[in-house]
């Protein structure tokens, strides 16, 4: 059964009657900008094929019953405050509060939920939960509420409901994303430009690799190196590590005292001037070129900002000598996935080679698959 059908399914023997409608949001890759969005900066995700769907109806009750299966259970939820629901519901319940608390008046509402984002993968499975929730509400309640600000909102859900201190990458690249494009968004004024990522008309695919790591200590190292970039930016004396372009990191890690935090700071900036050499190679076409600033930007998250983990850089590694032109994790860190640019012909022959690099090291086996650019969040 697909996802929208498992919905639908999932719907009716909860409640007992039809959804009024399916609303569907993607999971997401970032093929290069990591930790740049907290910093204003810029990022180049695009959606997953993957996604979850909310079916979903009006309810004549009042408050909110979501249910989904991922669990066993269904929530239910009135006047929802950050704190009082837990778990997968609370990315629900957030995106409730969050409506509310900006004014919107959010119709009640019966939610089943399906999904097919692996989870803990560094995909952004809670944002496309959270996006997928969001359209349906603001479509069932007819509201007046632009397609451009409702990422910011998801956020919200996420960083004070949830309470995971994230940018704003995942929610926008769930919400904005087109089929067949990348998602060029400056962090700052959310300005994007659709770019195209036509693989298959050059021969080329994007082969993810889930290094299956688990995830440890993630929450803690990521509000970690947040703080540790807008600290930078204050000593330097900027709103945010963005207006430091590549022309001042010299006379920018000149005034920082601290090692560690010089090396977050070349990251970001680096890795901000890397966004804009890759979509300039792609304006132009010139696909295959992008591999090199993958694989440093692999480099300067490795090396500088500290957040790979062995599974990961034994992944890049097998990648690149089986012939990619260019790997990098993707996500947040510390686990999670590796993108890597090959020929399409070479999908298997490279996850091939990943797989015995990993079962040289006696780690679980990465899982595989090619993704192409889908579609945002949207009714289907
Ligand atoms: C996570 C966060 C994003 C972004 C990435 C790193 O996915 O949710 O906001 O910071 O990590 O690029």
């Amino acid at each position: 059964m697909n996802v929208a059908s498992s919905a639908a399914a999932a719907f009716h023997s909860t409640f007992g009657t039809g959804p009024a409608g399916l609303w569907a949001a993607p999971g997401r890759v970032n093929l290069i900008g990591e930790h740049t969005d907290y910093n204003d900066g810029f990022v180049l995700p695009f959606a997953l094929p993957q996604q979850v769907v909310a079916a979903t109806a009006v309810s004549d009750e009042p408050g909110w019953t979501v249910c989904s299966d991922f669990a066993d259970e269904p929530v239910t939820f009135a006047s929802p405050a950050p704190g009082d629901v837990e778990g997968w519901a609370a990315y629900a319940a957030g995106v409730v509060w969050a409506l509310q608390e900006a004014g919107f008046t959010v119709p009640p509402a019966r939610i089943a939920l399906a999904s097919d984002v692996p989870v803990g993968a560094g995909v952004s499975s809670s944002a496309a939960l959270e996006s997928a929730v969001l359209t349906a509400l603001a479509d069932l309640g007819g509201l007046d509420l632009p397609v451009a600000k409702r990422p910011a909102l998801a956020q919200r859900a996420e960083n004070v409901y949830v309470g995971a201190p994230t940018g704003i990458m995942d929610q926008s690249a769930s919400i904005r994303c087109e089929a067949g494009k990348a998602l060029f968004l400056d962090c700052r004024s959310l300005e994007v430009e659709q770019i195209p990522f036509d693989l298959a008309a050059e021969g080329l695919a994007i082969l993810v690799i889930n290094s299956n790591t688990p995830h440890q200590h993630v929450d803690g190292e990521y509000g970690a190196r947040r703080r540790s970039c807008e600290e930078a930016a204050r000593i330097l004396g900027v709103a945010a590590l963005r207006d430091v372009g590549a022309d001042d990191l010299d006379a920018a890690l000149a005034k920082l005292d601290d090692e560690v935090m010089r090396r977050r700071v070349r990251h970001i900036v680096t890795e901000n001037q890397r966004v804009l050499d890759t979509v300039a190679l792609l304006r132009s076409g010139r696909i295959r070129e992008i591999g090199p600033l993958m694989t440093a930007s692999h480099a300067s998250m490795r090396d500088d900002f500290e957040i790979t983990v062995d599974r990961v850089d034994v992944a890049v590694e097998a990648a690149l000598a089986a012939g990619a032109y260019g790997a990098r994790m993707t996500g947040g860190g510390f686990g999670g996935c590796v993108l890597a640019l090959i020929d399409a012909d070479r999908a298997e022959a490279t996850t091939a080679a990943v797989e015995q690099a990993y079962a040289e090291r006696s780690f679980t086996p990465p899982t595989t698959w090619s993704a192409t650019p889908g579609p945002g969040a949207r009714r289907l």
